[in-house]
Formats: C-alpha cells, sequence, structure tokens
C-alpha cells in the first residue's frame, strides 16, 4: 500500500503496482499511472517523464484512498468515475455497466448505415445512443433501459454532452408503435453459469442485470428479436452485440425475425461480435 506521505511518483507507483500486483489485478503499472494522474492532476506523460518529481502530502492521501478501492478490486472508470468511449466521456457509477471498447463496433455499423431514426435498447450509461448521436448530427435517437437507475446517469450524460434535443431515453425493454431504421443493442449476454467464473471487477461490482441473461445468456436478445417477428417493434436493420461462441445461434434467430441478409462482424480481438441483420 503506498504510504501517505510518499516522496516522489517513483516512490508512489513502485507501492502501489506491488499492492495491485498482489490482490492479482492485471494492469497494474497502467492502472497505478491512472490513479496517480488523477490523485495528483497530473498526466500520465508527466508523471512517468519525472519520476523523481514530489507527491504533495494531500494527492499522496488522494492515491491511497484510490489504491485501496483498486485493491478490492473496483474497476478503475467507477473509482475515476468516468470512461471514455468513441469520441466522448461518460460518467459511470455501479448502476450502469462501464462501456467496453468492443462494443464501439455497434457505433461503426450506425456510421456504416446512417440512420435517420435508431434504436438503442439497453443503454446503459447511454455510451452507444450518445456516440451515434454525437457522431451522426442527422440521427435521432431513442434509447430504453428497463433499469432506471441505468436511465438516471443516461439522463445525466446525455443533459451534459448536450445531446437532449436528438436522443430520447424511455423506460422499457422497447419503444413501442414506433419505426426505426436501424435497432442497436448490447444486451446482456452471460449464461447464469458462467457468472461467478468472471472476474471480482465483474461480479463484485457491475450491476448483474446488465450482464447476465438467462441459462444460455440469449433471454434478452431472445425476447428482443421475439418483438421484431411479431412486429411489436419494428426497424430496417439489427446491429445485436454477443458473446464469444454466441454469433451463429444469433444470426440465426435473426434470419428468423425476418431479415433477409445476415452477416457478422469481428471486434479487434477476431471475435464475432455483431450480428447484422438488414
Ligand atoms: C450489457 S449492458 C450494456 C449497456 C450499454 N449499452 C453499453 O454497451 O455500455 C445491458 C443493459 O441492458 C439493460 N437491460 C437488461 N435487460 C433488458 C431488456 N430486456 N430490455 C432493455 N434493457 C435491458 C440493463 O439494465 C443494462 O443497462
Amino acid at each position: 500500500m503506498p504510504a501517505a506521505t510518499a516522496a516522489t511518483v517513483r516512490d508512489a507507483l513502485g507501492a502501489a503496482v506491488d499492492a495491485l500486483k498482489a490482490a492479482g489485478v492485471e494492469t497494474p503499472r497502467l492502472d497505478a499511472e491512472l490513479l496517480l494522474a488523477e490523485a495528483t492532476g497530473r498526466d500520465r506523460a508527466e508523471l512517468t517523464a519525472a519520476p523523481e518529481a514530489g507527491v504533495e502530502p494531500a494527492a499522496a492521501r488522494r492515491f491511497g484512498a484510490m489504491v485501496r478501492r483498486r485493491v478490492a478490486r473496483e474497476p478503475v472508470a467507477y473509482i475515476l468515475g468516468r470512461k471514455g468511449f468513441r469520441r466522448i466521456e461518460l460518467a459511470v457509477d455501479p448502476r450502469v455497466l462501464i462501456p467496453r471498447p468492443e462494443t464501439e463496433l455497434l457505433v461503426e455499423v450506425a456510421l456504416e448505415l446512417a440512420p435517420r431514426r435508431a434504436l438503442d435498447v439497453g443503454t446503459g450509461s447511454g455510451a452507444v445512443a450518445l456516440a451515434v448521436a454525437d457522431e451522426l448530427p442527422q440521427t435521432d435517437v431513442v434509447a430504453t433501459d428497463t433499469s432506471l437507475e441505468a436511465l438516471e446517469v443516461a439522463k445525466a450524460n446525455r443533459d451534459r454532452l448536450g445531446l437532449g434535443e436528438r436522443v430520447r431515453l424511455a423506460q422499457g425493454p422497447i419503444a413501442a408503435d414506433e419505426r426505426f431504421d436501424l435497432l442497436l443493442a448490447n444486451l446482456p449476454y452471460v449464461s447464469e453459469g458462467e457468472w461467478e467464473g468472471l472476474a471480482p471487477e465483474l461480479t463484485r461490482f457491475e450491476p448483474r442485470r446488465a450482464l447476465v441473461a438467462g441459462v444460455a445468456g440469449l433471454d434478452a436478445i431472445e425476447d428482443l428479436l421475439a418483438a421484431l417477428a411479431t412486429g411489436r417493434l419494428r426497424t430496417r436493420a439489427v446491429a445485436l452485440e454477443v458473446a464469444v461462441g454466441q454469433a451463429p445461434t444469433v444470426a440465426q434467430l435473426v434470419r428468423r425475425a425476418g431479415f433477409d441478409s445476415v452477416e457478422t462482424r469481428r471486434d479487434l480481438a477476431g471475435i464475432e461480435r455483431v450480428v447484422l441483420g438488414r
């Protein structure tokens, strides 16, 4: 644990890295640098360029408190209270899932299709809806979530980003009786059985309802596709983020829901991550 009065950046980082490694944190150096940057108000490059620079006692205390939270495996994004996604920064806390880099693929699909009206189902922090509205000035977005708590976070993000005129938030799985050009969804897709085996960052801090969807992890996606198949929800195209190995099953479900052309998109790790139906 870093001493409250660590004299230099090097000392503070060294002690934090040791504590984080011992706690099983996967990226101890990066995390320690991010937290020290936050505690001192300096940027990471400045810290690494001047390891002998002093750390003031107040900053050292702030840093110590943050490192203790990280040692308990709280994610860095919750400790900092924010996460970057595409060109925007989102406020995040344990009411919402921390947006993941692979979810940016959904935004790339939206850029390709340039919808006039888009629907983001399961918006969480608002990541997908707000990034789409930010990058596509002609697009109006409806964003839904079953969780009122998540919608509070999404609303605060939307208003801070000044996107209130083009992003409407609604509670519920779907926005009924409306027609969309593109439906985007990163719904829960972890199976019940997988949950316990996930990293403590997820199981101790992220909302279970944002991650787990029944025995096969497909309940939320199946419900959504059922709404599309029965015409309760209408869209010209649908793009769904899926877990490793789910793409073939979901592609079949998307076809059955009435989309003739179905393809999958891979993320940067080469995993089939998005199923796109048109
Ligand atoms: C995996 S998180 C994704 C959040 C956000 N879209 C992102 O990518 O960061 C799933 C979100 O869907 C919401 N959710 C769960 N089941 C849902 C359903 N049936 N309909 C709509 N939202 C749902 C959860 O509350 C959670 O906020």
